[in-house]
């Protein structure tokens, strides 16, 4: 895409109001804008514009059954997204938006079925970064976003690592800064008797009980299971290798002993060989999932031969970390 008044493809600009203006001109033109939300980055267009939802898929290299969740401003009524909200839906979204929670509900008939990747339901979230918030107000439509990365690899948290993987694929990035939570949202259906989280993230499961007043069901399944939730999914190039704390230890003795060039993440400090590299949350399970995508893309950037994870419990969003982490060791 190009005008006379914008940027070349791939600028990074400030969020200031000009950056604002100079994202909304590329929106409603059909572009494409990297923007912060406090999970990650997201690769946003017109929710409503099918051709610009093609670019999306392409810029993403992307297949186009994997659907996307469409952000909204806070205000914004889901009428004319979803065809119909359950009331458990409707309490969720209540003690939750704006914040990392994205719900997958009936799609109504006026959203394309692009966006859906032809399913008959769409995800919705409201993000809390007000960077994200103030671009949807002045938008005014809803923003289809998924995570700003080529498909597979790992979501970016700056607007650096945007860059490194787009490039020129997208019209505008919008540096908001380093995301807070560091992982994607938590997507979860509830119908008729059942809540089940699709994809754990940055809203705890726990928290979601505690509205509902019952257990969420933690497997992802059915036919609603999420298409992006492949095995292999947010994936670094260096090795990743699973561990408890004593495995992760041995095995850096080894790696080390022979030669190798190894990092070790964790939750807690461990009792490493001073040749391998020591990347821990000081105990702190959001510190990790802030940090989680940043290591994994240090491990890259410093052509490591192994990674060696110690996954946190599975509590709060440790749940979250640790499927990440699993993923990235499938690879
Ligand atoms: O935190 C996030 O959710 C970030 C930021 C940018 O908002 N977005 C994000 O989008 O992670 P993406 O496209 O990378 O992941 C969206 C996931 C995919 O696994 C997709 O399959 C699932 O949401 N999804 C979207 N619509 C769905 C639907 N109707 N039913 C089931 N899963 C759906
Ligand atoms: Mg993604």
């Amino acid at each position: 895409m190009s005008s006379p008044e914008l940027p070349p493809a791939g600028t990074v600009v400030s969020a200031d109001d000009e950056g604002l203006r100079l994202a909304v001109g590329v929106l409603c033109s059909g572009g494409l804008v990297a923007l912060p939300t406090e999970t990650v980055y997201g690769l946003a267009a017109d929710a409503r514009d099918p051709v610009a939802l093609a670019r999306v898929f392409a810029a993403k290299s992307r297949p186009t059954d994997h659907p996307l969740i469409v952000h909204l401003a806070p205000d914004d009524d889901l009428v004319g997204w979803a065809a119909h909200v359950p009331d458990e839906a409707a309490a969720l979204g209540e003690a939750f938006w704006p914040g990392p929670l994205t719900l997958v509900l009936p799609r109504h008939r006026s959203v394309p079925p692009a966006v859906a990747g032809g399913r008959g339901t769409v995800a919705l979230r409201k993000p809390a970064h007000a960077v994200a918030r103030r671009l949807l107000e002045t938008f005014g439509g809803g923003l289809a976003a998924p995570s700003a990365n080529r498909f597979g690899r790992v979501s970016p948290t700056t607007a650096d690592d945007v860059v490194a993987d787009l490039g020129e694929a997208v019209d505008l990035v919008l540096d908001g800064g380093r995301c807070d939570v560091g992982v994607e949202s938590t997507i979860v259906e509830v119908d008729e008797g059942t809540a089940r989280v699709l994809r754990p993230g940055g809203l705890p499961h726990e928290a979601l009980e505690e509205v509902l007043g019952r257990a969420v069901d933690l497997r992802p399944g059915g036919p609603s299971r999420a298409p992006g939730m492949l095995a292999s999914h947010y994936a670094p190039r260096t090795p990743v290798e699973l561990h408890d704390a004593e495995g992760a230890r041995r095995r850096a003795v080894e790696l080390v002993g022979a030669g190798s060039r190894v990092a070790v993440v964790s939750l807690h400090p461990l009792d490493l060989p001073s040749e391998a590299a020591a990347w821990h949350a000081e105990g702190d399970v959001a510190a990790y999932a802030h940090r989680l995508y940043r290591w994994l893309r240090r491990a890259d950037a410093e052509g490591l031969d192994v990674l060696l994870a110690v996954p946190p419990p599975p509590a709060g969003v440790g749940v979250a970390v640790a499927d990440r982490l699993q993923r990235a060791a499938s690879h």
